[in-house]
């Protein structure tokens, strides 16, 4: 029996009775089957021999990986080809596209005539059609949007109803691996017909002081002779400020209400306040909502700049792409908790959802553990980029999309500005000029208080046009020698690096001799990790650091990317096996690349970083020289090999690279022990660092993000599993082959190794290592108890660790 599976959230199940408000989440017992199946839809259908799934669902992730798959044969316009070529792993190279469908069942307890049912879909890729009780419900286009029907009408009051739904995915539809599925969460809200509409509620925070903030709610309602009442409460769950009215303006209830010595969100202290809103009719009681939200203030302000809560800052933000490694594009809390606990430690205090919505986790999660957010929303408008594409729908569309991106989101505080697009082929034109306002008017009219962006990579066209100087914010996508004269032509008064860097590199891979360069590849098509490589549109980092530290126009930069990301292997677009991107800053199994600490060397101000690349395991090289870089908030070093001084590097201005790393240039590699000891302002030893020359692999080593799991079928630990030697030393150039093997309540969900040419399944339970690491995914059951992760390898002693469930 299907429907016993539902979870069901009671809200507010302390304060009031649970009448007012039920969210069933549809997450168990759905079926699923790929191709057209045209009957699916149908009340009775016999679905029984179809797959059995849980959702968040991505159907392509299990693969396998094939060169043909979504082929593209193309000249990507935007990176300046002329001809088109062969693009293999465009998207990734798994099975993607097709059509699906998944079905469910669902009962609705206490249904009467006085409710009113919501079916809310957070996300389905792509082009969902919903079909309730072998009735049509409604479709959706774009697979990125949060969208919903009222079933009311639809839904048997007692008994089971049938939700089928049809998903098709084209081929190039995509820059990037989109998922396929249904990726985020379904759920049935079951409430009064007198009650708040979806995404009713708008909190706003218009008067910030120390002393005083003036919270502004706008509600709107459905019914006849209701009255509103909001608590505010502070994180502690404390009543700070009460507020009652039945004065409505049309459907709309608006509530200014002070809160005195408001706690301020910041990324620094993500204070969040709950505003508990309760609907009336006389003295009855008719719907509740928790909403979560923010007090904070932010400016744009010409020759100023970017200011949160009255101090100017500037964005050290991370472009990222929806997938999440391994597991795909299924949602996944933990998964997205531990990719912003890695940029936390990084220092990082942004996050650009490129080129989409966001998921609505990730913004749980940045309110509560302190990101800023540049929520965008489409990497096409009316004019392609592929042929599938968004354009597609965006005169029929996108004024929806818009509406629903902004109700869906706007009350979290992390959000600070929105983006209406990506690198658009309408930024040439007139009609894009338009376009572009039309949007931004959209944006302004559903939500007055943040402003709006356009990632521009034709920052000539659209200084002529008129395009750049009528957004909020003009977002320069790369483009550095043409900041300047962006400054001086748009009127904004700032300009914002909305996306920067695109440095390639490879975790734990170096390549000689050591020289800076676009488009270098090598014949294992891999990238060189001494960050010295960028492709021709792109830079190194240190390039964007002098433009955001000479510059006080400059608002921040937001790096391509984050992580790696499934989909777009530049600079091997044109070579197979590659099948992931090379522009993380970590790895796709989340592993940082050397450029993490470079980034931290910056960015983490309230820590120190000291880190020394290449490793030191060259066989082969002994004689020849293999620079020794130094990521560090240290101004100078000195640098030993087997404790022969190689001498005092020290940051200077003669060259970018100079100015933020420290670099010996022509050291000879010999095995043993590489030193760095970091040196005050006087020259004195403040910390040191030393890397080893490993001898061959003996041992598996396993160490967990977190080692106590919610035990609620969901819950990942990310295990990082590496090799060392017989003296404990990390072997940075294994390559063996590891077997997984989870037991208790637990299961083997995926690993990951961040090889960009690995074709491994990442669900199956045996991979290589990639330059001696790989991540190795443990989720929980729904019971709780003892799990142990045992990882295994010829010749080598074996892993085990003790992890338990909650
Ligand atoms: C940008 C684009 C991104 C990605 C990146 C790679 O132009 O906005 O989506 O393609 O280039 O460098």
């Amino acid at each position: 029996m299907r429907n016993s599976f539902f979870t069901i959230i009671l809200l507010f199940a302390l304060s009031i009775n649970a009448q007012e408000r039920v969210i069933i989440e549809l997450n168990k017992g759905w079926k699923f089957e790929k191709g057209k199946n045209e009957n699916a839809f149908e009340n009775n259908f016999n679905d029984s021999k179809w797959e059995s799934v849980t959702v968040p669902h991505d159907w392509a992730i299990y693969g396998p990986f094939d060169k043909e798959i979504d082929k593209q044969v193309t000249a990507i316009v935007q990176n300046g080809e002329k001809s088109a070529t062969e693009k293999t792993g465009r998207t990734g190279a798994l099975p993607y596209i097709g059509e699906a469908w998944y079905r469910n069942q669902f009962s609705v307890p206490n249904l009467d005539k006085s409710k009113k049912v919501i079916l809310l879909f957070e996300g389905a890729m792509s082009e969902p059609k919903v079909f309730l009780n072998g009735k049509k419900v409604g479709e959706w286009n774009y697979g990125y949007n949060y969208f919903y029907f009222d079933i009311t009408n639809l839904i048997n009051e007692n008994g089971k109803n049938n939700l089928a739904v049809h998903l098709s995915n084209l081929e190039s539809s995509s820059r990037w691996y989109p998922g396929a599925g249904l990726y985020r969460k379904v759920k049935v809200i079951v409430k009064n017909k007198e009650s708040i509409d979806q995404w009713g509620t708008f909190i706003t925070t218009p008067i910030v002081t120390a002393e005083l903030a003036k919270v502004n709610i706008k509600t709107t309602v459905t019914g006849e002779n209701l009255q509103i009442k909001t608590v505010i409460k502070d994180a502690s769950g404390k009543e700070v400020a009460i507020n009652e009215t039945a004065l409505i303006f049309g459907k709309e209830f608006e509530q200014n209400i002070a809160v005195r010595n408001p706690h301020l969100w910041s990324p620094e202290s993500p204070y969040l306040y709950t505003a508990v809103t309760q609907i009336y009719v006389g003295n009855m009681l008719k719907d509740v909502s928790n909403t979560r939200f923010g007090i904070r203030e932010i400016k744009y302000e010409a020759n100023k700049g970017f200011s949160l809560n009255g101090k100017v800052r500037k964005f050290k933000g991370v472009c990222l792409h929806h997938d999440l490694g391994p597991i795909g594009t299924a949602i996944n809390k933990a998964a997205l908790r531990r990719q912003l606990t890695i940029l936390k430690d990084m220092g990082c205090d942004a996050i650009r959802s490129s080129h989409n919505m966001p998921s609505l986790e990730q913004l749980e999660l940045c309110d509560e553990m302190g990101f800023m957010f540049l929520a965008e929303s489409f990497d096409e408008w009316a004019k392609p980029k592929v042929e599938n594409g968004y354009h597609r729908f965006f005169d029929t569309d996108v004024e929806k999309d818009l509406v629903n991106l902004i109700h869906a989101t706007r009350n979290h505080p992390c959000i600070v500005m929105w983006s209406s697009g990506n690198e658009v082929p309408d930024q040439w034109g007139a009609e894009g000029v338009k376009r572009a306002k039309r949007l931004q008017d959209i944006f302004h009219r559903e939500d007055p208080t943040r402003p709006v962006t356009v990632g521009m990579d034709q920052v000539k066209a659209t200084m002529e046009s008129g395009f750049g100087a009528l957004l909020d914010i003009p977002g320069l996508n790369y483009r550095l020698p043409l900041y300047e004269e962006a400054f001086k032509k748009f009127p904004q008064g700032f300009i914002l690096g909305s996306e920067t860097a695109s440095t390639v590199s490879s975790r734990g891979i170096y390549k000689f001799p050591v020289v800076k360069g676009p488009n270098k590849q090598y014949p294992d098509f891999q990238c060189s990790s001494y960050d010295l490589e960028y492709c021709s549109w792109s830079n190194v980092p240190d390039d964007d650091f002098v433009l955001q530290d000479d510059k006080p126009w400059v608002i921040g930069e937001f790096v391509w990317t984050g992580f790696d990301y499934l989909g777009e292997p530049t600079p091997y677009d044109e070579k197979w096996p590659s099948r992931s991107s090379y522009f993380g800053i970590n790895d796709l199994a989340g592993l940082p690349k050397d450029r993490f600490y470079l980034y931290r060397s910056r960015w983490k101000t309230n820590d120190k970083t000291l880190h020394i690349l290449p490793h030191w395991n060259w066989e082969g090289r002994e004689g020849e020289t293999t620079p020794v870089f130094v990521y560090t908030n240290y101004n100078s070093a000195e640098l030993f090999v087997n404790g022969k001084s190689m001498g005092i590097q020290k940051k200077n201005n003669t060259t970018p690279q100079n100015r933020y790393r420290l670099m010996w240039m022509d050291v000879k590699y010999e095995p043993g022990t590489l030193k760095v000891v970091a040196l005050d302002n006087q020259g004195k030893p403040v910390a040191e660092k030393e890397i080893h020359t490993a001898e061959k692999p003996y041992e598996i080593k396993l160490e967990a993000d977190r080692n106590t799991l919610e035990a609620n079928g969901e819950d990942i630990a990310f295990v990082t599993v590496s090799v060392v030697d017989k003296k404990g030393n990390p072997c940075p150039t294994a390559t063996n082959q590891l077997q997984f093997a989870v037991s208790g309540n637990g299961t083997f969900r995926a690993a990951c190794n961040g090889d960009a040419t690995s074709l491994e399944q990442f669900h199956l339970p045996t991979m290589k290592l990639f330059s001696g690491k790989l991540v190795a995914l443990v989720q929980s059951t729904a019971t709780s108890g003892k799990i142990e992760l045992t990882v295994t390898g010829k010749g080598l002693k074996k892993g085990k660790i003790n992890l338990k469930s909650n």
